[in-house]
C-alpha cells in the first residue's frame, strides 16, 4: 500500500497499533505496521527496560510510545500517601462493602499500606518525572509519539521533531484535533465513541469524515471499531489514510491479558463493553463488569473525577478482585469489537486477515461498477 502515512514511517500498510504488550508492538510492527507501546505511568527504569527489549527483537522496523500526559495529575506529597486520606470515606466504605458482600476477601493488613502506597506513587509522577519518560525514549530508535487525553505538552512538538520523531494526539471531537493540528502535531487519530479506553461521543462513521474535513490536509487515522479488512476499507473510504487499534490484539496469543479476562472477552458480545466514568473518573469503554454496574444502584455514591476513581478501583477494587480472579468483577478496557473476537489469534493472521479482506472488499466494490 502508498499513502502519506506508509511514507512517513516507511511501513507497509498503515496499520497501527496501540497496546501496553512489547511483543504486540513488535509483531505488529514486523508484519509491515507500526506497533506503538503505551507507556501510561511507567517508571524510567521500566522505560528502558522495555525499549531495551523492543530494539533487540524488532529487527530495525519502525516503532512509537504513547504517553499519558500528566498536566491533570498533581503530586500529593509523600504525607498524602494513603488512600483513605485521598478518597472520601463515603466511598472507600462503600467499595469494601461491595466486596465483601460479594466474599472478595480483603488484602492483608501488612500488604494493604504497601500497595495502596505504591500506586499511589506510580499515579501521582510530576511533570519532571514524565519528561524524564520522554527524555529516555528519545535515546532510543522511536519514531513516534502520541499523546494520549490532550494536545502534546509545550515543547515536546519542537524536541521530538529535532530528532526526526513524529508527534501525534488522540481526538474525539473536530475540536480537539484542531488544538492538536495548532499544537504542531503531524497528524490526529480520530477516536469513535465504540473504541476500548477513553472516547468522547460520537461513533467512528460520524467522527472520522469530520475530522478529516477540519484539519485538512493533515493525514488522519480512524481509531474504534477497527479489527478487519471492511472496517480498514470504510476508514479509507471515509478520508482517512490509515487505521489505529487497540481492543482486537487483546486475544492475539502476544497479548499481556490474563487468562481469566482472555475468557471472559472470548465469551463477550458487543454489548458487553460498556461506557463507563467508574473505572477511571473520566467516560472509558471497559468490559462489563460488577463493580461498574454497582454505582448506578439506589443509593450509590457519585462517582469521583479523576484520578481519584481511578486510585479507589486499583487501590481497594482491582487489587482485591484480580488477587481471587473474582469473575464477575474483571475487567479491562475493550471496544465494542469484543462481540467479534471469539478466539484467541496471533498478531501476524489478524494483520494478514485484514489485508486480505481489504483487497476482497476492493474487488467487491469495483464490481459494482462493472
Ligand atoms: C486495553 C486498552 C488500553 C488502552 N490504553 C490507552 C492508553 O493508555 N493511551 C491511549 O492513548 N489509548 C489507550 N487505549 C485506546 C487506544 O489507543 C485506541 O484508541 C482504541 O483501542 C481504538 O479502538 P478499538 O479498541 O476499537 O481498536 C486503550 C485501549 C485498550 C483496548
Amino acid at each position: 500500500m502508498k499513502n502519506r502515512m506508509c511514507e512517513m514511517f516507511g511501513i507497509e500498510a498503515p496499520i497501527f497499533a496501540f497496546s501496553h504488550c512489547r511483543d504486540v508492538v513488535v509483531e505488529v510492527s514486523k508484519a509491515g505496521g507500526l506497533g506503538v507501546l503505551g507507556m501510561g505511568r511507567m517508571s524510567p527504569e521500566r522505560v528502558r527496560e522495555e525499549l531495551r527489549w523492543i530494539d533487540a527483537h524488532i529487527g530495525g522496523k519502525p516503532y512509537g510510545i504513547d504517553i499519558l500526559s500528566p498536566t491533570t495529575y498533581a503530586d500529593p506529597g509523600e504525607q498524602k500517601l494513603e488512600l483513605d486520606k485521598v478518597v472520601p470515606a463515603e466511598h472507600l466504605g462503600f467499595v469494601r462493602k461491595m466486596l465483601d458482600d460479594a466474599g472478595v476477601p480483603r488484602l492483608p493488613q501488612s500488604d494493604e499500606k504497601e500497595i495502596q502506597q505504591t500506586l499511589l506513587k506510580e499515579n501521582a509522577f510530576t511533570r519532571e518525572e514524565s519528561e524524564l519518560m520522554v527524555e529516555i525514549a528519545m535515546q532510543h530508535p522511536i519514531r513516534l509519539i502520541v499523546n494520549a487525553l490532550g494536545s502534546p505538552p509545550p515543547g515536546l512538538v519542537e524536541r521530538a521533531h529535532a530528532r526526526g520523531i513524529k508527534v501525534a494526539a488522540m481526538a474525539g471531537s473536530e475540536k480537539h484535533a484542531l488544538r492538536h493540528k495548532a499544537a504542531g502535531c503531524d497528524f490526529v487519530i480520530a477516536v469513535g465513541h465504540e473504541a476500548g479506553g477513553h472516547t468522547g461521543k460520537t461513533t467512528s462513521m460520524v467522527l472520522w469524515p469530520r475530522v478529516v474535513d477540519a484539519v485538512a490536509p493533515m493525514p488522519v487515522l480512524g481509531a474504534g471499531g477497527v479489527g478487519r479488512g471492511r472496517q480498514l476499507a470504510a476508514a479509507l473510504a471515509l478520508g482517512c489514510e490509515g487505521v489505529w487499534c487497540g481492543s482486537i490484539w487483546l486475544t492475539t496469543k502476544q497479548s499481556e491479558v490474563q487468562p481469566e479476562i482472555r475468557k471472559k472477552i472470548i465469551a463477550a458480545g458487543p454489548d458487553d463493553s460498556i461506557h463507563t466514568p467508574t473505572v477511571t473518573g473520566k467516560p472509558c469503554r471497559t468490559l462489563r463488569n460488577r463493580f461498574s454496574e454497582a454505582w448506578d444502584e439506589p443509593g450509590a455514591p457519585k462517582v469521583l473525577p479523576a484520578p481519584l476513581q481511578m486510585l479507589l478501583w486499583w487501590g481497594e477494587g482491582r487489587t482485591r478482585v484480580e488477587r481471587v480472579n473474582a469473575k464477575d468483577f474483571l475487567t479491562y478496557p475493550i471496544g465494542q469489537l469484543v462481540g467479534d473476537m471469539n478466539e484467541e489469534t496471533s498478531v501476524r493472521q489478524v494483520v494478514q486477515g485484514m489485508l486480505e479482506e481489504l483487497a476482497e472488499t476492493r474487488e467487491r466494490l469495483e464490481r459494482v461498477w462493472e
